[in-house]
C-alpha cells in the first residue's frame, strides 16, 4: 500500500479523495499546514505527496523530500508555477497534475465575478437585507455589445469566451497558439495584444503564470486599455501588478477590478483571518475600494471538479506507482 502525505487539506479535499475509486488502495496521512522547506521534514516515510497551489516546492523543499524518501508529487491543480520542475527532475522526482478537471467551473465563475461586480449584485444584497430598498448606485451596463477580450484560449478560455458569446459580446481573443476553427465557429476574433487592450471594455486573464507572462498586466499595459475599463483575473495572481491596479482604479481609468487570484494569496486565502487585522496593506486598500470583488481562489469550486481533481490525482498516483502515467498529467 502506497503512503501519501495530504498538505493543505480542506474538508472538502478530504471527502472528494476518499470517495474517489481506488483511494482506499492508498495510505492517507492528511494535514491542514502547507508544504514548504520548513514543513517538509512530516514527508519522511512517505512514498508521495499531494498538494495545492500555494504550498511552494521549491529546490530546497524538495531536496528535502528527496532525503525524506519521496518519488513522487501528486499536484491536485492544473497550474505548476509553485513547483521547480527541473530541480524535481534532477532528484529523481515525478511530478504529476490534474491537467483539466472542469474549465466550466472556472469560466462560470469568471462570469459570475462579472455580472455580480457590474450589476453591484453584492451590494444590493447587504442593502436589502437591512431593508433598503433604494437604487441609488447600482447602475451597470449591459453585457450585450460590449467587447470582451480573452487572453489566453485553452481550456477555461474557450469555455469562457462561448458564454461571452452567448451574452451577445463580441470577442477579441489572444493566445500564441491560436485555435483559429474553433473561433471562425465561434465568431471570435484573434487579435494582437495591443488591439485588445485598446479595443476590449472587459479583458479577461485565462493564461498561465510564466517568467514571461509575469505582470502582464502593469502600468504600461493598463495605459493602453480604455478608459473605464472591467479587469477579470481567475488564473494567477503575479500576472498582475497589484498596485499598478489599485492606482487605475483610484484614477478612475480602470472601472472595475473582479479578482479570484493575488499575487500574495499565499497564507491569506483558503483561510479564516476575521479576528485579527489584515497584514497584507495592498489587499485591505483593494478590499476597501467599491468597485473591486474578490474571492479566495474559488472558481474551481464545484462538486464536479472536486470529484475530477481526487478521481485523476488517485489515478495518478495508481499509474505512476506501476511506472507508467497518462501523458499529459506527468511533468516529469
Ligand atoms: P490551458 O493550458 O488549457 O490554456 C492556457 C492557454 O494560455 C494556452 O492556450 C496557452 O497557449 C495560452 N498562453 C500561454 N502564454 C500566453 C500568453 N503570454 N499570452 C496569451 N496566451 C498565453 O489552461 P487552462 O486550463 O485554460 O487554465 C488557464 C489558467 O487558469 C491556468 O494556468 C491556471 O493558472 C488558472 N486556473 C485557475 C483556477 C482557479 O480556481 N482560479 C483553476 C484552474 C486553473
Amino acid at each position: 500500500m502506497i503512503k501519501i502525505a495530504f498538505y493543505d487539506t480542506k474538508t472538502y479535499d478530504r471527502e472528494a479523495v476518499l470517495a474517489a475509486p481506488g483511494a482506499g488502495d492508498i495510505e492517507w496521512t492528511f494535514h491542514d499546514f502547507r508544504l514548504t522547506t520548513e514543513t517538509a521534514a512530516t514527508a519522511v516515510g512517505m512514498d508521495a505527496v499531494c498538494v495545492f497551489v500555494n504550498d511552494r516546492l521549491d529546490r530546497p523543499c524538495l531536496e528535502k523530500l528527496a532525503e525524506a524518501g519521496v518519488k513522487r508529487v501528486a499536484l491536485r491543480c492544473a497550474g505548476f508555477n509553485q513547483v521547480d520542475l527541473q530541480a524535481a527532475k534532477n532528484l529523481g522526482i515525478s511530478v504529476t497534475r490534474v491537467p483539466a478537471y472542469s474549465p466550466h467551473a472556472v469560466a462560470e465563475h469568471t462570469v459570475a465575478l462579472l455580472m455580480t461586480l457590474n450589476r453591484k449584485i453584492h451590494r444590493a444584497y447587504n442593502r436589502v437585507r437591512e431593508h433598503n430598498f433604494s437604487l441609488a448606485g447600482l447602475v451597470g451596463f449591459d453585457l450585450h455589445g460590449k467587447t470582451v477580450g480573452i487572453i489566453g484560449t485553452g481550456k477555461i478560455g474557450r469555455c469562457a469566451a462561448e458564454i461571452f458569446r452567448g451574452f451577445g459580446c463580441h470577442v477579441l481573443a489572444h493566445d500564441p497558439f491560436p485555435v483559429t476553427d474553433w473561433a471562425s465557429q465561434q465568431g471570435i476574433v484573434y487579435a494582437p495584444l495591443d488591439d485588445l487592450f485598446s479595443q476590449a471594455d472587459i479583458i479577461s486573464l485565462h493564461l498561465p503564470l510564466t517568467p514571461e507572462s509575469h505582470h502582464l498586466i502593469d502600468a504600461t499595459t493598463i495605459a493602453r486599455m480604455k478608459t473605464g475599463a472591467y479587469l477579470i483575473n481567475t488564473s494567477r495572481g503575479k500576472l498582475v501588478d497589484t498596485p499598478a491596479v489599485i492606482e487605475a482604479l483610484k484614477s478612475g481609468h480602470l472601472g472595475g477590478v473582479a479578482l479570484d487570484v493575488y499575487e500574495e494569496e499565499e497564507g491569506i486565502f483558503f483561510e479564516d483571518h476575521s479576528g485579527h487585522a489584515l497584514r497584507d496593506d495592498t489587499l485591505a486598500l483593494l478590499l476597501s475600494l467599491p468597485n473591486v470583488l474578490i474571492t479566495s481562489h474559488q472558481a474551481f469550486l464545484t462538486q464536479e471538479a472536486l470529484g475530477e481533481i481526487a478521481r485523476v490525482t488517485v489515478a495518478n498516483l495508481g499509474l505512476v506507482n506501476q511506472g507508467s502515467a497518462l501523458p499529459d498529467t506527468l511533468l516529469t
